[in-house]
Order: structure tokens, then sequence, then C-alpha cells
């Protein structure tokens, strides 16, 4: 009997969840094959989410400011065609098969050397020259929210093995949850991401350097002058990038320091303190001007924090604003760039028979 009731109660309390988010989804546009591109609007009292099968992306997201007003804080286009045209900045995208850098695009595994697809600065980046970002997905309802599902054959960008991917987007009252999984058939490495540029002030409303920014780190992955990690570790006590305690994003970035001058700003692996594998804080941001917080929890052992300094005014907002120098930034939740070819970096690779799994949640308040 009470077992029985257990089993009614999670009944209730699941069909509760659900029931307080709405999906439906809509064409957005169409690839230059002529396949659908469909947007899914997952729509719950506190948040509206729009992800849509064209690199599994985050389009909008629209949270309470501290009056309650909504408004989107994800940078994006109006229409698909923007994303076709922009092959720069992966706006809200699932970046794979390996999100981040592989040094010269090369790896060994089990004793072969594989060549990824070079497209920055002859290193590998996002998965090389067409990866995860830039394909479209296949869309399914689920349960207050979408699973996208993408194959990757073997070989593809030039990876080992036929990857089968899955992103599942889901939304829970004022938490957005991102699922990850993937399998494959032949030894491989992987590292899934979601690069959403947020502005919490709001979409299009100019720099994001006033927002203050708290990582549950101590140490990041220093980089060399092409963004590749060396392979040490460098506390982050004394310098711009202790966000231990938070810190307006701009206070900072133009101080005197070999690593954010590399960056650009910041464009860094931070280490997670958190248990691997377990859902802990990886960040919170609090925007002053809107009193709208975003905090980040994950499964991964790291995050690049990248302060949007390639956008550069090419590319504009829905409402016609144009994407400057840090107008947007990334909290990139993943394994650590390059982890391929650094033994000393917890392991990417992939083994047939194996599921990868990776949880990242984003609660959404706001502070008076
Ligand atoms: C990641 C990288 C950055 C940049 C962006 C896309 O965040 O670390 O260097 O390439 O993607 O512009």
């Amino acid at each position: 009997m009470k077992l029985l009731s257990v089993i009614l109660l999670t009944m209730t309390s699941l069909s509760a969840a659900s029931a307080a988010t709405t999906v439906q989804h809509s064409t957005f546009g169409h690839m230059p094959d002529g396949k659908a591109v469909e947007i899914y609007t997952l729509k719950s009292p506190a948040v509206e989410l729009q992800v849509m099968t064209f690199g599994a992306r985050v389009v909008s997201l629209d949270t309470k400011d501290r009056n309650g007003k909504m408004g989107n804080i994800a940078l994006g286009y109006a229409d698909f065609n923007g994303y076709l045209k922009d092959n720069k900045t992966y706006f809200g995208s699932v970046p794979g098969r390996y999100a981040n850098r592989i040094a010269n695009g090369k790896f060994a595994l089990d004793g072969k050397t594989y060549q990824i697809t070079q497209n920055d600065h002859g290193n590998a980046l996002h998965g090389g020259k067409v990866g995860f970002a830039d394909l479209n997905w296949t869309g399914k309802e689920i349960p207050s929210g979408v699973e996208f599902t993408l194959v990757s054959p073997d070989g593809d960008q030039g990876f080992p093995g036929k990857l089968t991917a899955h992103v599942r987007y889901t939304l829970q009252d004022n938490k957005v949850v991102i699922q990850y999984s993937a399998t494959t058939d032949k030894p491989t490495v992987v590292n899934l991401t979601n690069h959403t540029y947020f502005n919490l002030t709001g979409d299009g409303s100019g720099t994001i350097l006033n927002e203050e920014l708290k990582i549950d780190s101590d140490k990041i992955t220093p980089v060399n002058s092409t963004l590749i990690p060396t392979g040490q570790f460098a506390p982050v006590a004394g310098t711009p990038f202790d966000f231990t305690s938070a810190h307006k994003i701009g206070e900072r970035i133009e101080a005197n320091n070999d690593q954010l001058k590399l960056g650009h700003g910041y464009d860094h692996n931070f280490v997670l303190r958190g248990k691997m594998g377990e859902l802990h804080p990886a960040a919170e941001v609090y925007d002053p001007a809107s009193g709208r917080v975003l905090s980040v929890e994950t499964t991964e052992p790291g995050m690049q924090f990248y302060s949007g300094n390639f956008l550069d005014g090419t590319f504009s907002s829905r409402a016609g604003a144009k994407y400057n120098f840090r107008n947007g930034f990334c909290l990139e939740t993943q394994h650590f760039p390059d982890s391929p070819n650094h033994p000393n970096f917890p392991s990417t690779e992939l083994k047939p028979g194996q599921t990868y799994h990776s949880e990242t949640t984003w609660t959404l308040t706001a502070r008076k």
C-alpha cells in the first residue's frame, strides 16, 4: 500500500511538473537542401525557451527581470537565414563532436593518429569545418521539452566511429535542464557543450562588462597564442581570473596580464571545484541593471568563460542592434580543451558499449 501511494504521488507530481511547461513546434526555415528546420517553444510561467533543430541551438530565452517583466537574454537572429550567414559565432549551438580546440586538429587513440579538419589557426575548433553546430538535428517532443538527435558517421571531420548524440532541453519552472548523451561504435572522443551568448540586461542591449560573475573555480588551464592549453594549471588567486567572489566582468579585463592578452579578454577554461559526474555549482551571474540572475550547475569538470571578444559588429540582433565587442558572454560547461593531447586532463574518450552523459542546468531568478 505504502509503495503504491509513493508511486501515485510521484506520478501526480510528475504530471504537475509537465502540466506547467507547454511545448509547441513549427517550421523556422529550410536548409539549403530543402530540409525543414523546426523550432520548439518551451513555456513555463517563469521562462520561455526557443530551441531549433539546426545545431540543436537555443534561439531565445525569455526570463523575468526584477519587476517581473519578461525579456530575451540569449543572442540570436530574427530569422533562420541569419544563422546560415553566420559561420563565426556559434550562437546558441551545441558544438561537437569536440567542443573547443584540438591542437593542430590532431590526436592519437589506441596508437592511431587522427586528423580533424582545421578551422582555427591550424587547430580544430568546435568539431572542425562542419561541426554539429552547422547540422540539422532531428527533433522529437518529450514531456516538458524536446530531444534532438544527430548521427555523425564514422570519419566525420576525421573523427573515428559512428557517433549517435542526443541533446534534451527540458524546462522545469525557472530551470532549463540540458542533458547530453552519446554512444559510438568505435573508440572516439566526445565533448559537448552549449554555446549560448547571454546578456542579462537583454539581447542587443550593449556591453556585458557591468554584469557580476562568480565562478566556482580555483584554477584555469592557461593557453598559448592559439588558445591551446599548455597542459599546466594556474591558480586564480591574486589574478584577474579570481571569480571565487563576484566581480564585474569588466573590472579587470584590461589588466596587464599575459593570459588576458592571449585571449583578447576572457576565453579560458576554468577547472570547477565540484565532483565530475555529479551536478555541482559552476557559475552565477547577476545583472545590477535588470536584477536578473543566472545560476549554472553542471556535471562537467570545466567551464569556458568567453567574454565575447570576437564579436565585432558584423552581425545584428532581431531588433537591428549591432552585436559589438563583448556584447554577450558564454559559459560553456565542458571537458578541458585539447584533452585528447593531455593525458593529465580528465579523459574525453568514449568506447563502444559506454554511454557519454553530461548535464547542465540554468536557473533563472531575479533580485530586487
Ligand atoms: C569559443 C572559443 C572562442 C571563440 C568562440 C566562437 O568560445 O573559445 O575562442 O572561438 O568559441 O567565436
